[in-house]
């Protein structure tokens, strides 16, 4: 009796365990075929061959971008150069990205920058929030940016328990934001085990000098996070469950779920144009390659976007898909005036002219 019941037990959890890995496979997109769709007019831009996991661009057409991430599991083709914050100016017919000098005093040795935000206070000073893993911790980096030095001056770095696995951030004042952790597990073994099984155990928080706080959880991989133009809602990718949340931010800073959006791609960063309102997402369409890098088999890139987002009816659609011929392993897409900017965790950053038709 009781081995049959044992019996029974053990293959109910495999039968659990087989269906979450299949689940897994297919939210990264093991099986999936791609079909391209490359708008006309693209190139690549110059001085990025290490990555551009994430791209933010200010209002007068200036990215700042994120270069050299080196995270567990994932390629990287320059492992021991750190990395950089690199500008773009968008409104060259020529697209260079230039190095932003950091003011000294910060350690420029260890870092390895991932997601970026930016805030600009009403004197017009912009402050670069820049989430950062030395040594293989999670640390929350604000700068100043000056532009006519071309560089970065470090105000704060913020470290806290609740902030502690973080992967992209959204600034809501010069000194607040909402963060993604992308794992609720630090250790690096635990994150792969959690990943496997497909635990929901992710979480945003919310950070000011004067509370740091969670303010949602059960997410499987909470990923990129910004808010919309009027600063009303937040967007939270859920990548492993190829959704988009929008939640309304409170008076006292907690959310409110409002509703989920499946957009049916493994959602990386999200950005949003001030303008429309329309948000954007680089994505990496076979997620599976980033983990096994082959340069004959490279992991391809998608771009999504969404029209209306708030209304009952957005519209989603595949505007960018590349089989890795061009581009490898897309994070982030955005817009600024006709140009798509598209960056990636470890490659190069392509721009694209929309021509609106
Ligand atoms: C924050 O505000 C929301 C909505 O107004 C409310 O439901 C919630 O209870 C508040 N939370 C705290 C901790 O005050
Ligand atoms: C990627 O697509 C190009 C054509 O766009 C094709 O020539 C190439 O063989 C494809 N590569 C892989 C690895 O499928």
């Amino acid at each position: 009796m009781a081995k049959a019941v044992l019996l029974a037990v053990l293959m109910a959890l495999l039968a659990v365990l087989a269906y979450r890995l299949l689940d897994l496979c297919n939210k990264l997109g093991v099986f999936r075929e791609l079909d391209p769709i490359e708008p006309a007019n693209c190139h690549l831009i110059k001085g990025i061959e290490y990555g551009s996991e994430d791209i933010t661009i200010l209002p007068e057409g200036l990215a700042l971008v994120s270069s050299g991430l080196k995270y567990p599991l994932l390629h990287s083709f320059a492992p021991d150069q750190p990395g950089q914050i690199l500008l773009v100016d968008l409104n060259k017919p020529v697209l260079t990205a230039v190095e932003l000098k950091i003011s000294r005093g910060f350690d420029v040795e260890s870092f390895n920058p991932h997601g970026l935000s930016t805030y600009i206070d009403e004197d017009g000073t912009v402050y670069v929030f820049v989430v950062n893993h030395p040594q293989h911790t999670s640390t929350v980096n604000i700068f100043k940016f000056e532009e006519e030095h071309n560089s970065l001056i470090h105000l704060k770095t913020i470290r806290h328990k609740l902030l502690h696995s973080v992967n992209d951030i959204v600034a809501v004042s010069s000194d607040s934001f909402y963060a993604t952790n992308d794992h609720y597990f630090s250790h690096d073994h635990l994150k792969t085990l959690e990943f496997v099984l497909g635990l929901s155990w992710c979480s945003v928080v919310y950070y000011s000098p004067s509370e740091v706080k969670e303010v949602a959880t059960g997410f499987r991989l909470a990923n990129g996070i910004n808010v919309s133009p009027d600063g009303r809602y937040i967007f939270i990718a859920e990548t492993l469950a190829h959704d988009i949340h929008i939640m309304e931010i409170n008076p006292n800073n907690t959310l409110t779920p409002v509703k989920t959006l499946h957009v049916g791609t493994a959602a990386d960063n999200l950005e949003v144009d001030p303008e429309t309102g329309d948000v954007w997402i680089g994505s990496c369409p076979i997620v599976s390659k980033l983990f096994f890098y082959s340069p004959e088999n490279p992991p391809g890139s998608e771009v999504t976007r969404i029209e209306n987002i708030l209304s009952k009816d957005p519209k989603v659609t595949q505007v960018y898909v590349n089989n890795g011929s061009v581009l490898q392993g897309a994070s982030v897409a955005t817009v600024y005036e006709e140009k798509l900017l598209i960056g990636t965790v470890f490659h190069k950053a392509l721009y694209c002219e929309l021509h609106s038709s």
